[in-house]
């Protein structure tokens, strides 16, 4: 797959996806204000939506219906979405820009975006559930498989008990290797390996594959989490959209604060191939081969 057809599937994907957001917030009614208005704010602030095109893009690889898997792919993007949000916090990162824009709280007030990011939490469920409740017996139990995957990497386990590492380890000083790598597999890591097999388990691809993703998703969320650390250090702020330099400052465990700049690519670079590799008999266009390979020349 060449460039531009890499970036015409990345599009076709992400329109059906925005198509799906729009007309899905547009029967969200009775939402008090500002808090509306705060949780609309960050979900439309331009993020890329990698973790839903990746989930599309799995379901489609193996013939399922789009439909069957866009509650999942909308819920998920709102978790991320809350993740930012109260990653941005003055308790935890404290940035004032993301997307090149305003972080939620420096608009809104710290009140209201704690409350935003627990808004999208909680009515990301909720439209799992609603689904669950319109689907035949048939898909029930792919259907559950995939809640119960977007919960694990959400929660204690998942994004929030790397996030956790990650704010105990930049108060206390503390950490060696394990604790890094627990920090990058747990917050950044999970949610994107959910995205995948969600995508594989709603198409019901079935257990070989649903590994293979998984692998594939461990080793690019890696990559991508490190990739992060390094345009910390020497990113573009204009690009990213974010304010560089601050992991250092703040005394964050990242993978450039324990090893090399050199290290750091290095080992992106064995992860994208690793992961290219772990999926490669399922990659027909080669998208994601491109995907992953994309990691490391990103700007933002
Ligand atoms: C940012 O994720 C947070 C990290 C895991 C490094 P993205 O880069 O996917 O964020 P948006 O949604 O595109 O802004
Ligand atoms: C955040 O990691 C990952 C989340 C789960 C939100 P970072 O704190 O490094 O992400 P950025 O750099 O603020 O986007
Ligand atoms: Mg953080
Ligand atoms: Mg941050
Ligand atoms: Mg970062």
């Amino acid at each position: 797959m060449n460039d531009i057809e890499y970036k015409d599937e990345y599009e076709r994907l992400l329109k059906i996806f925005e198509e799906y957001l729009n007309s899905a917030l547009q029967d969200k009614k009775n939402i008090p204000e500002p808090l509306g208005e705060a949780m609309r704010y960050s979900l439309f602030a331009g993020g890329k939506r990698l973790r839903p095109v990746l989930m599309l893009k799995a379901a489609k690889t193996f013939g399922c219906n789009l439909k069957n898997v866009l509650p999942f792919a909308l819920a998920l993007e709102m978790i991320h979405t809350y993740s930012l949000i109260h990653d941005d916090l003055p308790a935890m990162d404290n940035d004032v820009l993301r997307r090149g824009k305003p972080t939620n709280h420096t608009l809104y007030g710290e009140a209201m975006a704690i409350l935003a990011g627990d808004g999208l939490l909680s009515e990301a469920f909720d439209i799992i559930a609603s689904d669950l409740e319109k689907t035949s017996d048939l898909d029930l139990p792919d259907k559950v498989k995939a809640f119960k995957i977007i919960a694990a990497a959400a929660g204690i386990r998942g994004m929030v008990g790397g996030q956790s590492m990650d704010v105990y380890c930049e108060k206390n000083h503390c950490g060696k290797e394990k604790e890094l790598n627990y920090i990058h597999i747990h917050k950044t890591a999970d949610m994107i390996v959910a995205a995948l097999t969600v995508g594989v388990v709603i198409a019901n691809a079935g257990f070989e594959v649903e590994r293979a993703f998984e692998n594939y998703g461990y080793d690019i969320g890696l990559a991508f989490q490190i990739t992060d650390d390094i345009l910390d250090e020497e990113g573009d702020p204009s690009l990213l959209g974010k304010s560089v330099g601050k992991d250092k400052k703040s005394g964050k465990l990242t993978f450039t604060s324990f090893y090399s700049l050199r290290e750091a690519k290095e080992e992106v670079e064995k992860l994208i191939s690793h992961a290219q590799q772990s999926i490669i008999a399922y990659d027909a266009d080669g998208f994601f081969s491109c995907f992953a390979a994309k990691i490391s020349g990103r700007k933002a």
